[in-house]
């Protein structure tokens, strides 16, 4: 079975699909960490991202493995560089690359499609995995995934203040909505949680619970 979480950057969803990939015994995708990786790719090879025939050429070469919480593209462990500011302005903008997105929707099918998987990112429930058998939609308010996204930051040692995060996030926000390829939307028949005022361990024993109604697995 397929679970799918998608939201805006910062509602947690991260934290929340690992919890629940590991609650349930499933694999956990995070398809964020693939378009972050493309961005950081043509950033090495000093590629301009608005260049969309060249952006898509590099999403179709690049060998990409995501193991755990390690991304390696071409070989190199990119799991701390792909979480920069600029590569997350990167990522941004090579997500809004219809090649992109037509390239990592095939890797994302083939890794998933037909296995336990709990996948999360953007389109997951409302283009990748139309048909999974769970789908939820995580969101917060702005300032709270701002805060959150500062610490987590700050955790992998790139102190950052907060007026700058925020007006970033409200930049992704607005870039991941409005883009023609797949804009951020919630699927018609997604569960939406809003996580702005729940702990993690609270979020998680909901999408738990749900999760394990949903698909016929035992009760804890
Ligand atoms: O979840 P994240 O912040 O790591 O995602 C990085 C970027 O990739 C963000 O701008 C949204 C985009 N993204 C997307 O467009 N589709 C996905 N399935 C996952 C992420």
């Amino acid at each position: 079975m397929i679970i799918t979480i998608d939201g805006p950057a910062g509602a947690g969803k991260s934290t929340a699909a690992r919890g629940l990939a590991k609650r349930l015994g499933f694999e956990f995708l995070d398809t964020g960490a693939m378009y972050r990786a493309v961005g950081w790719a043509c950033l090495q090879r000093g590629i301009d991202l608005h260049d969309e025939a060249r952006v898509a050429e590099v999403a179709a070469v690049v060998k990409l493995e995501l193991h755990d919480s390690h991304v390696i593209c071409d070989g190199h462990d990119v799991s701390a560089a792909i979480r920069t500011a600029d590569s997350s302005k990167a990522a941004s903008v090579v997500a809004a690359n219809p090649g992109v997105r037509s390239a990592m929707v095939d890797q994302q099918r083939a890794t998933a499609t037909g296995q336990n998987f709990v996948t999360e990112g953007r389109d997951q429930g409302s283009v990748v995995f139309p048909n999974a058998g769970c789908k939820f939609f995580l969101t917060a308010d702005a300032h709270e995934r701002a805060t959150r996204r500062q610490v987590e930051l700050e955790q992998r040692g790139y102190f950052t203040p907060l007026d700058r995060v925020l007006a970033e996030i409200h930049d992704r926000d607005h870039r991941d909505q409005t883009r023609e390829a797949s804009p951020l939307v919630k699927a018609a028949d997604a569960i939406e949680i809003d996580t702005s005022r729940k702990t993690q361990s609270e979020v998680l024993d909901e999408l738990e619970l749900v999760s394990r109604q949903r698909s016929g697995l035992p009760l804890t």
